[in-house]
């Protein structure tokens, strides 16, 4: 038994998720945490919101809230939207927590005193009616460029030039549109990462395992001039970490918080001490350092390609920078992007499904099982209805639903609701148990392997298995002639929905319950051999007909959320 650390990157607060979020993170770390619990490891799956930073700032401010009670409200709402899809994390935590805060200053702390954090003097607009600086987006101004009147302090929209908010001509506050601003001198913290390209490199050289995506783009970043060079790790904003050297002021830097993207990954580290105080385990540090029992801990992250530089050099160079033996990451498991009918997801424009709206719609299950089995592990992948009504229709309904309602059904109108005795397995049972062995052993080692659409195409061929066995055996047939046959047959069916419900239920935990329930065989475990798993319930064993498991999506549900999902969210 291995101990498995699992962390998804953390959502930001700000509104709700839409599915190409959710399948570039949580729900692949899901399906690999509910495996690996499967297979009897200990494991410990961890997720947070992100809370910090302007977006959550200027999301209060739009809905009209104090930002600490937005924050608050939007877990919740995240929270339970997690439940709903049924990612198990063990805790869901918060990147503003206590513990994170202490924590996040205690690693500014040790970076400061190993000397990889300098002080920066930078120029910044400061607005007197706003009482604050306003950074990036927060303020507004006449391009100096192409003269375009709604340029922002990062770029201007019509020419697209990069700039500066101190550019500007007659800039003006985003927020209240005061021309009342001042540019001040103001002090900012400096991660001096430059200096560790040679150990990030050595580190990453050592990651011969990890695949492509991952390595690719923290290659590209260590390589390119830019990529490595120091970060400014603390921001002018209310909302945030205050800067601390571990419990003690930091002098000149009263008022200022801590970047979003500084906190962010150190709160997988706390989330864990969230877990402990919340009662639900009693030591998080034997998960995270390796002096006091983490060192045979496997550690594996999931995110979306646009959060690897942060997770392959910048948090990375946080815990080594510390000197202190916390855990570095074993293998970073990346995603593509998951397009949306013809364009991209997008939050900002509410462009596509958003997690909240899919549940609405159906539940769980279909949407996992669509999206693990289309995640965009190569290359981006495309969500389109027609696509997701075939596999629903096909997959879910047609090939395991039908399966499974076929064979009690027959048993009930022919034996009862019992598993019948009589008649032997014969060539075709054993030729069925020969290649379901090869391929659950096809799908443990692609499970293992986290490659999450070759698990889901060898899941879906053991399905069509047992349905072409069935087809085959013909137990209706059969019984005619020789009922012990058809018996036999029965048996060995019922047997394999017990054994489906196992192996689905990293994809499909709802419909693998309702199956292991009707089955009456709750709390199945991972078979150790096809053969006795076939076995498990014995001639007289009770069960029951389920409900039935997945309904057909009719091409009108299709064309009315075709329709409703066209335009933008409102
Ligand atoms: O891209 C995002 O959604 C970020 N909120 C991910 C942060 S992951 C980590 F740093 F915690
Ligand atoms: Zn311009």
């Amino acid at each position: 038994m291995a101990r498995i650390l699992i962390t998804s990157a953390i959502p930001y607060i700000n509104g709700i998720k839409h599915l190409g979020n959710l399948v570039g993170s949580q729900l692949p770390a899901d399906l690999f945490a509910r495996y690996m619990r499967q297979r009897g490891h200990e494991v410990l799956f961890l997720c947070a919101t992100d809370e910090h930073g302007t977006p959550a700032e200027l999301a209060a401010a739009k809905a009209g809230k104090p930002v600490a009670e937005y924050c608050a409200e939007m877990w919740q709402v995240q929270k339970d939207l997690s439940d709903g899809f049924r990612l198990s994390f063990d805790h869901f935590g918060r990147s503003s927590s206590p513990q994170n805060h202490k924590l996040t200053q205690h690693f500014a702390g040790r970076l400061a005193e190993a000397g990889l954090i300098r002080e920066v003097s930078e120029e910044q607009v400061y607005s007197h009616a706003d009482k604050r600086f306003l950074p990036d987006r927060y303020i507004e101004g006449t391009c100096p460029n192409c003269g375009y009147d709604r340029a922002r302090g990062d770029q201007c929209e019509n020419c697209t030039k990069q700039l500066d908010p101190t550019d500007l001509i007659d800039p003006r506050s985003a927020i209240s549109g005061s021309t009342d601003l001042e540019v001040r001198e103001t002090k900012h913290l400096y991660l001096r990462q430059s200096e560790m390209r040679g150990q990030l490199n050595d580190w990453i050289d050592s990651k011969t395992d990890w695949p492509i995506l991952t390595t690719s783009i923290a290659r590209k970043w260590l390589n390119d001039g830019d990529g490595l060079r120091d970060r400014g790790i603390t921001r002018d904003l209310d909302w945030g970490i205050p800067v601390k050297k571990g419990e003690a002021e930091w002098p000149g830097m009263e008022g200022k918080v801590f970047y979003v993207w500084f906190d962010a990954p150190i709160e997988y580290i706390a989330c864990a001490a969230e877990w402990v105080d919340a009662g639900k385990g009693d030591d998080w540090e034997r998960w995270w350092r390796e002096d006091k029992g983490a060192e045979d801990v496997r550690y594996v992250q999931f995110m979306g390609k646009d959060n690897v530089p942060f997770h392959t050099l910048s948090f990375p160079a946080t815990i080594m920078g510390s000197g202190e033996p916390w855990k570095l990451v074993d293998y970073i498991k990346s995603f593509n992007y998951l397009n949306y009918d013809g364009g991209q997801f997008s939050t900002s424009q509410g462009r596509g499904v958003f997690m909240d709206q899919a549940l609405e719609i159906l539940p769980a299950d279909y949407w996992r099982w669509w999206l693990l089995s289309h995640a965009p592990e190569s290359s981006d992948s495309e969500f389109t209805w027609e696509n997701f009504q075939a596999s629903v229709n096909k997959d879910l309904a047609d090939v395991l639903g039908n399966f499974v309602s076929r064979v009690t059904k027959f048993c009930r109108s022919k034996f009862g609701e019992v598993v019948p005795e009589g008649g032997e397995y014969g060539d075709a049972e054993v030729a069925l148990v020969a290649e379901l062995q090869g391929r659950v052993d096809a799908y443990q080692a692609h499970m293992e392997a986290m490659e999450v659409r070759k698990s889901a195409a060898e899941l879906r061929a053991i399905w069509v298995a047992g349905n072409e066995y069935l087809q085959a055996a013909a137990p209706w047939a059969a019984y005619k002639e020789d009922p012990d046959r058809a018996a036999a047959i029965v048996r060995l069916s019922l047997n394999l929905i017990r054994l489906y419900a196992v192996l689905s239920e990293p994809f499909i935990p709802d419909a693998s319950a309702a199956m292991l329930e009707a089955m009456g065989a709750a709390g199945a475990d991972w078979p150790d051999t096809v053969g006795e798993a076939l076995a498990a319930l014995p001639a007289g064993h009770g069960f029951t007909v389920p409900d039935v498991l997945f309904a057909k999506i009719t091409d009108e549900a299709r064309e009315g959320w075709q329709e409703k999902f066209a335009g933008q969210r409102g």
